[in-house]
């Protein structure tokens, strides 16, 4: 692996990565979260590297780190778009991997929720930053990947996401289903790009399709 990746195509590319699902405090001690398990995040990073990439991983999970890569340990969606956005100036190829919240608790209490009573409890939701088309529409030149994880309408809503985000590449997964997705370790995935035919691929471990999109991501970068 370091013979290839010594002469990879993505030598002295610097790869920042997305993983995780983001976790949006309620208070100090509960918090608002999704299936996410990071692996494809890591996956990507680990073709990264096997393509010579440096990278740099923001994930809200702690998993095997590929060889050479950089973990930032960060816990919800404002914290890993500041520590994006740190990173972004010197970023290459950006891959957004990560399952951001949308929404998170409008007040965080400091102290810990107490019952009063046998009342439920309302909590009010506001929406998080976008922080892949924040860097989309921010860039300078980096090239930019995002997900769109969708359970129905998969063509129509990746290619929405493609425009309003301006990525350069969206990789389409239906989530939702039992063999692909998330916290599964295998997936399939469709791939959109501006003004170009949608790639399909069949339905592979999460490393091999990690590896199919780093190849596909140096196609574009390079041809
Ligand atoms: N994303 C992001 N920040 C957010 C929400 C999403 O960076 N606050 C990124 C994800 O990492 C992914 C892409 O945007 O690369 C699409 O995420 P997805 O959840 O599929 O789409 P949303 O834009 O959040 O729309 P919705 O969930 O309503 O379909
Ligand atoms: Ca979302």
């Amino acid at each position: 692996i370091r013979l290839l990746a010594k002469n990879g195509k993505l030598k002295n590319k610097n790869v920042l990565i997305t993983a995780g699902g983001t976790k949006e405090a309620l208070d100090p001690l509960r918090y608002i979260t999704n299936r996410s398990s990071g692996k494809m995040g890591y996956a990507l990073a680990q073709a990264a590297v096997e393509a010579g990439a440096v990278v740099t991983l923001i994930s809200t999970v702690e998993r095997r780190l590929p060889f050479g890569s950089k973990l930032i340990k960060v816990t919800d969606a404002r914290e890993m778009l500041d520590t994006v956005l740190e990173h972004f100036d010197k970023t290459d190829i950006f891959i957004s991997a990560a399952a951001v919240s949308d929404f998170r608790p409008a007040k965080q209490s400091n102290q810990k929720i107490k019952k009063t009573g046998n009342q439920g409890l309302k909590v009010e939701l506001v929406q998080n930053p976008d922080i892949l088309a924040t860097v989309g529409a921010k860039k300078t030149g980096q090239f930019v990947v995002g997900f769109a994880a969708e359970t129905e309408n998969i063509v129509e809503y990746a290619k929405n996401k493609l425009v309003k985000k301006h990525a350069d590449m969206i990789v389409a997964n239906e989530v939702g289903h039992p063999d692909s997705g998330f916290n599964v370790d295998n997936n399939r995935v469709i791939i959109f790009r501006p003004k170009q035919a949608q790639k399909e691929f069949p339905l592979q471990s999460k490393i091999d399709t990690a590896r199919s999109i780093i190849e596909e991501i140096i196609k574009s970068v390079f041809e």
